[in-house]
This record gives structure tokens, sequence and C-alpha cells, in this order.
């Protein structure tokens, strides 16, 4: 759990870890100069999105071996782990303290027993050879600063780091290299999760330290203003952390989990640096909390791929308004988790599961709808307040399409051809991935009857309506966006306002605090509006402000660029112009002349026959406006 701080920012401590700026003399690279190549890192692990088991939602830091032995052993009995349930996580509360003699991290071996080691070097090796032993990975929890959250926000814990104040700093900070050898090379974690508490709520002068006696740390963090967060120094530390992960692993086998909680524009660079960054804030039993965490990943589908994903944060099915009283709920949590590529966590004391709850987890054709080989995150093709419509791509053609009523009544949901981007006449063939019933064949729309919270999703097949190809918002995970034209970060208003999860209404109520508003948006603007040029609507392409390049890659060596380009008529700059360029495998292939806001839409087409990577760039020399200057690639394909 976290709360806001509101701290000044001087960064004074840390941000000579910052080494984001280029040094005098260094040039810096043009973000929009075609690189010829797929600019991020082609990680081995995390192809598809992590599933397993993490102690926190379950257990908090009441956690001990017994607890996670006996939910790894039952993801073994169970068949879970067969499906992919592999990660075995061991979230905060496991360290008793770090040693100051050698800066060596103590395990609490009162709760972990199999951790008393030689010499009193406590070791998690025989733990982690077990889980390895039962066919699972393990999973660990640190923190990137000196001090974990439990430390600030489950002081009634019995299992909080003891000792000094130097022993009790059992985070990250000035020992990265040390821990991660240790938790990695030493006792052979396969996964980690890194929070940010440490750089986030252990302010001077708060009362957190003085009660405790922490080291202060100047927020380099403020949740309710990316002003007065430090982008580049959070950034740099999680790099250190990355870097450190892949000197100490040489067979690669790792994850790399960022818990910086939406904050410090991650969900703008998690992409580069982990396999996973949370989008939000910490997920709740509520189902508004619920609705919050979905919609801060659900709308960013092009910045997620194979290797990287948006992280809503853990499933809480089986708690709250998700417990097996409640199982419209739970099956539209897990549903909404796997269409949008969630990692899929279970957080519950697995020992006693009901069935109705592992009948959930263990669907498999829900879970192969998030662990599909494509990566390509669920794009949101209907949007409103009450209903959405989820439709993802799946290998072989296929499509997974999800109804989602968000709201307390029944509700009407008309499913269309357009939405699943079938063609209107041939029939279309869908299969209730719940009930796996397969329904009569229907042509152009059918028509479904909700229950309140409900979500159906199925599997549907049908003639594409671009039979020759691919549009580029259908496959989002091979798209990477390497500039998105943001100037300066906003935050995201586009995320369900819940009631005050940890205040009530004690304050002025939620606001838009996750940045990365107006980042590429597939089949919308990036300020969600509808894709229109100079009166010309579209009901698919790619939405992204101007001075952008996407990075996409011609997996089906596909032979044409298609698309109808220009201004979008949302832009509030109507005073700009912009090029569209097409590049492949780095030479300019096509181009379009200075378009301004009200020209009629132009095609662009380009050969890009034998070409890997496309890339697309929105280039705008002169800007006279500081407002932004929306571009729409409407009907964007490869052909
Ligand atoms: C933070 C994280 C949670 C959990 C707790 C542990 O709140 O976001 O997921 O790890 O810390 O204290």
């Amino acid at each position: 759990m976290f709360k806001r701080t509101r701290f000044a920012s001087s960064f004074a401590l840390i941000v000579s870890l910052a080494a984001a700026s280029p040094a005098v003399g260094q040039t810096v690279a043009d973000p929009l100069a075609p690189s010829g190549r797929w600019s991020l890192p082609e990680r081995k692990q995390g192809r598809t999105p992590p599933m397993g088991w993490s102690s926190w939602n379950a257990f908090r830091t009441e956690v001990d071996e017994a607890k996670v032995i006996g939910a790894a052993q039952k993801l073994v009995d169970s068949g879970l782990a067969k499906l992919g349930y592999v990660y075995v996580n061991v979230d905060d509360g496991w360290w008793l303290k770090r040693r100051t003699s050698d800066g060596r991290m103590q395990i609490r071996t009162r709760i972990f027993p199999s951790a008393v080691g030689k010499g009193g070097n406590t070791s998690f090796r025989p733990f982690v050879d077990r889980l390895h032993g039962m066919g699972l990975k393990a999973g660990i929890y640190t923190d990137v600063g000196r001090n974990a959250c439990s430390q600030a926000y489950d002081l009634h814990s019995p299992n909080l780091p003891e000792g000094t104040t130097a022993e009790r700093e059992v985070g990250l900070f000035g020992h990265v290299d040390q821990d991660i050898a240790l938790y990695f090379r030493e006792w052979g974690f396969d996964y980690i999760k890194v929070d940010a508490c440490g750089i986030n709520v252990y302010a001077p002068g708060s009362a957190i330290v003085k009660q405790h006696a922490y080291t202060p740390v100047t927020p380099l963090i403020d949740q309710a203003s990316i002003n007065r967060t430090d982008v580049p120094a959070v950034r740099a530390l999680y790099e250190t952390v990355a870097h450190a992960l892949e000197r100490h692993n040489p067979d690669g086998d790792y994850i790399f989990s960022l818990c910086a909680w939406g904050s410090a524009d991650v969900r703008s660079w998690g992409k580069q640096v982990g396999h996973l960054w949370r989008t939000s804030g910490d997920i709740t039993p509520n189902w508004t909390r619920m609705l919050h965490n979905f919609d801060s990943a659900s709308t960013r589908a092009l910045y997620a791929r194979p290797g990287a994903w948006n992280d809503p944060d853990m499933l809480f099915i089986g708690h709250g308004d998700f417990d097996e009283r409640h199982l419209t709920e739970a099956q539209s949590h897990f549903a909404l988790w796997a269409i949008i590529n969630a990692p899929l966590l279970i957080g519950y004391d697995l020992r006693n599961a009901p069935q109705s709850l592992m009948d959930i987890w263990s669907n498999a054709d829900i879970v192969a709808v998030n662990q599909d080989r494509g990566g390509h995150q669920g794009v949101i093709a209907y949007a409103s307040d009450d209903v959405q419509i989820i439709v993802k791509t799946l290998s072989g053609g296929r499509k997974a399409v999800a109804l989602f009523n968000r709201g307390q009544g029944q509700a009407q949901v008309d499913l269309t051809a357009a939405h699943l981007k079938f063609s209107d006449a041939a029939p279309i063939r869908l299969r209730n991935l719940w009930d796996k019933s397969t329904l009569v064949p229907f042509k152009g729309e059918t028509r479904f009857t909700l229950a309140p919270r409900q979500t159906l999703i199925f599997e549907a097949n049908g003639e594409r309506r671009l039979a020759d190809g691919v549009y580029l918002s259908e496959i989002p995970g091979d798209i990477n966006v390497a500039a998105d034209g943001i100037v300066a970060p906003e935050a995201d208003p586009v995320v369900h306002r819940m009631m005050g999860q940890w205040s009530g209404t004690r304050d002025t109520g939620e606001r838009p605090i996750y940045a990365g508003w107006g980042g590429a948006q597939a089949d919308s603007t990036p300020y969600d509006q509808a894709l229109q040029i100079a009166g010309r609507r579209f009901d698919t392409g790619i939405g992204v402000l101007a001075r952008s390049r996407l990075e996409v890659r011609n997996t089906g060596g596909h032979k044409r660029f298609d698309a109808l380009v220009g201004v979008d008529d949302s832009t509030r700059n109507t005073r700009d112009k912009v090029r569209f360029l097409v590049y492949g495998d780095g030479t300019l292939l096509a181009e379009t002349a200075p378009m301004g806001f009200g020209d009629a839409a132009r095609p662009l087409t380009a050969d890009i026959r034998g070409k890997k990577l496309i890339e697309i760039v929105t280039a705008a020399d002169d800007l006279r406006s500081d407002l932004p200057l929306v571009t729409t690639w409407a009907d964007a394909a490869l052909r």
C-alpha cells in the first residue's frame, strides 16, 4: 500500500545516479531518425505474460515457508503449474535485517526455517531448490531505495526488519550489486519485484522517519505531480538494477518487475528497462479499484509486447468483491486481465481454495488467450463508462473478444463485425470461453444481454476484413513506440476514479495521476477521440502526436504498407504542418508533403517487399504553436 507524498524534491541524495542526460560533447540521438532496427532489448524471458502466485494479496507480510510451499504444492497438484502458473513469488516480509559487518541480507528464519545457513549466513538456496525441484520458479521482492513499503505501511506487522537504522535498510540502495548477486547467483531466484517506497515515503522531517529513525530520503517520486517527480533519476535507479541483473544472470533466466505504481512516467519507459511495470497503485479487493487498475493498463496496448508487459497488479480473486460469493466479479477480473495481457499472479491461500475459484484460474481457454504467442494486447474496440468491448488478435488469424459490463445494471451489447475487423458478409463464429458453448454463427452483428458486472469472453473466427493483410492496430505486439511526440508528460484522465481506498471521502477525491496521456493509441487518437481527418471518420488506425516514430515488425513478410494520413480533426494545434514518412530497414520509401489541419486524408503507400522493419514517422520541422499536433495513420496496414 502507499499514499501520495507532497514533499519537495531536491533529489540531492540520489541524483548522482541519474546518468540520463548526455555529457558535454556527447551527441543526442535524433529520436525521429530511422533506427533501421528494432530498438527494444530482445528478451528471452517473459515472452508471454508471467503467471504464478504471489504471497502479497493472500498474506501481506504474514508470509511463511509453509504457506508458500503449500501454494506451490497446490499449483503442481491441481495442474495450474502445467497451465503456466510457475512463478512462486515471495513478496514483502521475508527479511530480518542487513548484516552491517558485510552488508549481507539476513532472512527471518523463524518464518523460513529452511533458510538457516552455515556460519550464520542465512540462505534461500534450499527453498529455491525445493521450488525448482517441483518444476516451479522462484521470485523475491525488494525495494529500489533504502527501506521497503511495509516499514511505512504495515507497522503492526510481526515481520518488519529489525535492529539499528542501518540494519533495517533492507532495500537495494547502495547494495544493488551485492543483493542482486546474492538473490540470483547464490540463491538462484528467477524473478524479482522491485518496489519504490524507499524513494517515495521516507522524506526528511516526516513522521515515519522521526518515529522509526529511518535515514531520510528526499523523495524522487511525487505521485500526485509528475512535475515534482525526477523521472530520469527514477529510471536511472531501475536501470542500475537492470544492469546488475544482466551481470548476475549469465543464462538470462530472470524476470524484472518494476513496481513504481504508474508513477514517474513508467508507463512510457518501462518496456525499455524491465519485463513488466506496474501501471497503477495497488489493487484492492474492490470492484471500483479493479476498474481503476484495469483502466491504467487497458489503454496502453502499443506500449507492451513479448518480453515487456503492462502490469495492472496481481489478481485479487478470492477476496472481497471477488470472493466465491461473487463469481461474476471474479470471472470479470480474470477475463479482463487475460485479454489485456496482464500478468496472471494468483493472490490467494491456495491450500484452502474452493473449487469455484480453482475453476476460474484453471480456465485453459482464457489462459491461452493471455498466453498467445503473438503477444498482442487486447485493444478497446468500443468504450463507454458502462460497457467496453476489447478485441485481441490471436495467432492463426483468430481473435478473442471480451464484452465487459462495468456497471450495476443489465446491459445490452451489440457486437459487430467491425469491432472484430471481420467482414460483414461472412458468418462469424463465437465460442464462449466460460461455458464452452459455440453460438449460432451470425453476420453483421449480434446482441447479448450482460448481467451487472459480467464479462463474456469468446474466441471469434470469421473472414478478416483485410483478407490480404493486417491493420497495425491489430498487431500492437509488433509495434514499438520509439518516440510518441509527448513534450510534457500529462496525467491520464481516462482511468476510473474510485472512492478513496485509504482515505474514503476525507479528501477532495481521486485525481488523474498516471503520466502517459497523449501516448500513441490503436484505433483512437492519443486523447481518446475517434480518428477523423477533414471530416472523414475512420474506425481503425494509429493515433499519435507529431514528432513520433513507430517501429513496426513486418513479421508476416508483407509487401505493401498502406495508410490514409493527415492531421486529425481533434488537434488543438490547427496552425502547424506535419510530414508523414515511411522507412523500410532504414531507407526512406515514401513521404507526404507537409499537411495541416483540414487537409483531406492522403493515401501513402510504400513497397516493403523484403523489408523486416518498417518505421512510420511524423516529422514537423518548424512548430510555431506549443499545442499538441495530433496525427492519424488511418487504415494503416501491412498487406
Ligand atoms: C507496495 C506494492 C505492493 C506490495 C507492497 C508490499 O505497496 O505496490 O504490491 O508489494 O508494497 O509492502
